[in-house]
């Protein structure tokens, strides 16, 4: 159904990243670092950090020193290195964690499951860097409500074109899947609720223009496309975004689950 991402050519540019998709992850991640309990002083883990929407939120509750990071994008993580001094950072995939056992208070994920190609070895390594009775939180776009990729996707489709490649590896869009997923590796007290932000854009050229540089399959895509459907699928995106004629706002709903391992 999708393209497997490939962590050189999908998550290597960190400013194009913040431009696209950071702008609604950095308001995402105020809102799911409250999901757990943190104190200042515990041990966190931030899986699939990139450039460091969620590291920034941790590093402010629990102190730099106490956070690390992860992810297989060496650009991504030296990026976040560089933001968030401080902070310990591995190039790594959640399958194969570089951690010790136990190493952790909390281990948070966002807006990564979806990319992750072996789930339950993930949730396996998960488990295991988390102390028991710890805190594991994660979270995922609902597709169908993020809607600078849901619009791009029936804006391509509205002038027949095929629709670009969805960056995503699994769908996570049914009630309680996200919380499915972490009752699946074994941990307790699992809750799921939902997170929705908004960015703002100053006009319609800012949006068209993000997803000429943007990250993942979108920007190759347009490039592909004759100049006769770039603009047909301008002309749909600027009516799914609300025929803007100054400044507006996209949405962006996440599912979000949060559990405990057992003591
Ligand atoms: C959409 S970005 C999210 C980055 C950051 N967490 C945020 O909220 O902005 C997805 C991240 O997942 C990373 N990633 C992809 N596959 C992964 C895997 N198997 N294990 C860990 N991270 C992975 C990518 O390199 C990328 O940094």
């Amino acid at each position: 159904m999708s393209t497997q991402p490939d962590s050189n050519s999908f998550f290597a540019v960190p400013d194009a990243y913040d431009n696209f998709m950071g702008r609604f992850a950095k308001p995402l991640a105020q809102l799911f670092v409250k999901t757990i309990p943190l104190a200042r002083g515990d041990e966190v883990l931030d899986i699939g950090c990139g450039p460091g929407a969620l590291t920034a939120q941790l590093v402010n509750v629990v102190g730099a020193k106490h956070v690390s990071v992860v992810d297989p994008s060496p650009p991504f993580l030296d990026a976040c290195k560089q933001r968030y001094p401080g902070v310990t950072g591995k190039v790594g995939r959640a399958e194969a964690l570089p951690f010790d056992a136990h190493a952790f208070d909390a281990v948070m994920s966002q807006l990564v499951i979806h990319f992750v190609g072996d789930l339950d070895q993930a949730g396996k390594e998960i488990v295991r860097v988390t102390r028991p009775g710890g805190w594991v939180a994660t979270c995922t776009w609902l597709f169908e409500r993020m809607e600078l990729i849901y619009f791009m996707d029936q804006a391509a489709r509205a002038v027949g074109s095929s629709a670009p490649p969805a960056p995503r590896v699994h769908e996570f869009s049914g009630e309680g899947s996200v919380a499915a997923y972490l009752e699946s590796i074994g941990l307790e007290d699992v809750t799921e609720t939902t997170l929705t932000v908004k960015s703002g854009y100053a006009n319609f050229e800012e949006l068209w223009n993000s997803y000429l540089v943007g990250i993942g399959p979108i920007a190759p895509w347009m490039n592909e496309q004759s100049d006769e459907s770039r603009a047909a699928v301008r002309t749909e995106l600027f009516k799914l975004a609300g025929e803007p004629t100054g400044a507006f706002e996209l949405s962006a709903t996440a599912r979000s689950a949060h559990g405990r391992t057992p003591a």
